[in-house]
């Protein structure tokens, strides 16, 4: 397959829309011969960080470029960025409100997830610049 590249916005606090692009993700490499393992890999971690944006993050978008080789994932939005990654990327550590509690989500297991999940995966984050997750994932062997 030729490289494909397509980007989905998300937005700050939109919990009813949160998700969406995700599963529009999902359906779209449910129309390729891409392994369905691969595919429950990418929709896990591209849920996981879509839901970061719109619950820690701000306005951003979601990207996907599926190669011959590789899908990559990019994740940026323009929130507060995350003071300590080390921490951030701990299992179980969350700062969700309560109104994310309520709806199932705190469990401080998102950022945990998508680093078990992706083949490779680099976040860059500081206060006040946004956060940048790259993952990618192998079509083939390993990259
Ligand atoms: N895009 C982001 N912008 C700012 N902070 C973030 C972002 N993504 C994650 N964080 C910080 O990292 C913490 C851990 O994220 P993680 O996804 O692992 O857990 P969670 O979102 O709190 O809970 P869960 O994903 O299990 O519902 C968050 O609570 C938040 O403090
Ligand atoms: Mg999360």
């Amino acid at each position: 397959m030729a490289s494909f590249s397509k980007c989905y916005a998300i937005k700050k606090n939109d919990f009813i829309k949160a998700g969406d692009a995700s599963i529009k993700i999902k359906n779209l490499l449910k129309s390729t011969d891409i392994d369905p393992a691969i595919i429950r890999r990418v929709a896990v971690c591209g849920y996981e960080g879509e839901i970061n944006v719109a619950m820690h993050g701000g306005n951003g978008k979601i990207c996907i470029d599926i190669g011959e080789n590789q899908i990559t994932i990019k994740i940026d939005d323009d929130g507060p960025g995350i003071e300590d990654i080390d921490l951030a990327m701990k299992k179980g550590f969350s700062t969700a409100t309560d109104k994310w509690r309520e709806m199932g989500f705190g469990a401080g297991m998102g950022l945990p997830n998508m680093f078990k999940n992706a083949d490779k995966f680099n976040i860059e984050s500081e206060k006040g610049n946004g956060t940048h997750i790259t993952m990618e994932f192998s079509l083939k062997g390993n990259i």
